[in-house]
Formats: structure tokens, C-alpha cells, sequence
């Protein structure tokens, strides 16, 4: 489940990761929303708590901010950044930037794609990984690079990659 009934509220302590209740997004506008420009920091710190931008979320923030649905909605899709969908426990996001690509970029995302079973945006059906693609994670001499759960991770290779996701689950991958 991935949203709590208004009428029926969980304690925060029984929710799931990407579970939600109202008053938890309400707790995040009213702590943010007297700042300027508060609409960005308080979308932030809804996905950081929640994982992503629930839709039932909207409407919320729109009315404590005074705004319409329809512009809560205009910063959601125009930055890239934000999620509409609950993502897995562990959330790979490959560097499709120029860098990363000149060393090995595309071979490497075609590797993990394979591996993992999934495109861009996609999560594994275990739940375990989410696979986002980003454009530059500020270790380009390094390249290729990939971040796991906001740690970047250099020269990163099939191989590596490999090492890496058996140890963040004890799950086996389906391989296509
Ligand atoms: S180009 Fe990939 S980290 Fe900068």
C-alpha cells in the first residue's frame, strides 16, 4: 500500500517504505512553508521522506500553499529530478553525460539494463532496485560513474557493478 486512508490514519512508526499519510505531507509544508520559494524545498523533502512525489500529495501542498493543483504539477514534471512512482530499496542512477560516456558509459548501462532486467525509470520486479539515468554526478574524471542510494561510485565496470548489486541484496537478479 502506498497511501494511508485520511480516515483511517497508520501510525508512522507501522508505515512501509513509501507509505504516506496526509499529515505527514502537511507536516512538511507547514514546517517549510513560510520560507521564500517554498514550494521546491517542500517537494524535496516530501520525496526524501517518502521516496517520491505521491499524486494524493498534490493536492495538499496546493491547498497549504495557496496554489493550484495545476501548478504543484508544473514543477513536478519540469524537474527531472522528482518522482511520481514509489521506487525500490535501492535506487541506481547510471551517468549518461559526455565524460561518462567517452569511458565506457554505454556499454556499462547496456550491461546493467541486461543485468538488472529493467530500463531507465524502471524498478526490478523484487522491488529491489529502481534504475534512473542522470547527466552528470560531479565525478567525471572518474567515469564511468554510477551512484547507489546518492553514494557515487567511480570507475565503475560490468564486473564492479556486478560485486556491487550482490551485495546490496541477497536477492538472485533475474538475468534476460
Ligand atoms: S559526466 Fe559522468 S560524472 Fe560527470
Amino acid at each position: 500500500m502506498h497511501m494511508s486512508e485520511q480516515n483511517n490514519p497508520q501510525p508512522e512508526a507501522s508505515l512501509a517504505a513509501g507509505d504516506w499519510t496526509p499529515d505527514m505531507i502537511r507536516a512538511e509544508v507547514n514546517a517549510l512553508k513560510h520560507k521564500p520559494g517554498a514550494l521546491l524545498p517542500i517537494l524535496h523533502a516530501i520525496q526524501d521522506r517518502v521516496g517520491y512525489i505521491p499524486e494524493g500529495a498534490v493536492p495538499i501542498v496546493a491547498e497549504l500553499m495557496q496554489q493550484t493543483r495545476a501548478e504543484v504539477h508544473g514543477v513536478i514534471s519540469f524537474y527531472h529530478y522528482f518522482r511520481t512512482r514509489p521506487v525500490g530499496s535501492h535506487v541506481l542512477q547510471v551517468c549518461r553525460a559526455e565524460a561518462c560516456q567517452a569511458r565506457g558509459g554505454r556499454e556499462l548501462e547496456r550491461h546493467i539494463q541486461t543485468r538488472l532486467g529493467v530500463a531507465y525509470q524502471g524498478t526490478t520486479s523484487d522491488n529491489e532496485f529502481t534504475l534512473e539515468p542522470v547527466y552528470c554526478l560531479g565525478n567525471c574524471a572518474c567515469g564511468p560513474s554510477i551512484s547507489v542510494n546518492n553514494e557515487v561510485h567511480g570507475r565503475m565496470t560490468p564486473q564492479k557493478f556486478d560485486r556491487l548489486t550482490d551485495t546490496l541484496t541477497t536477492t538472485v537478479l533475474e538475468l534476460k
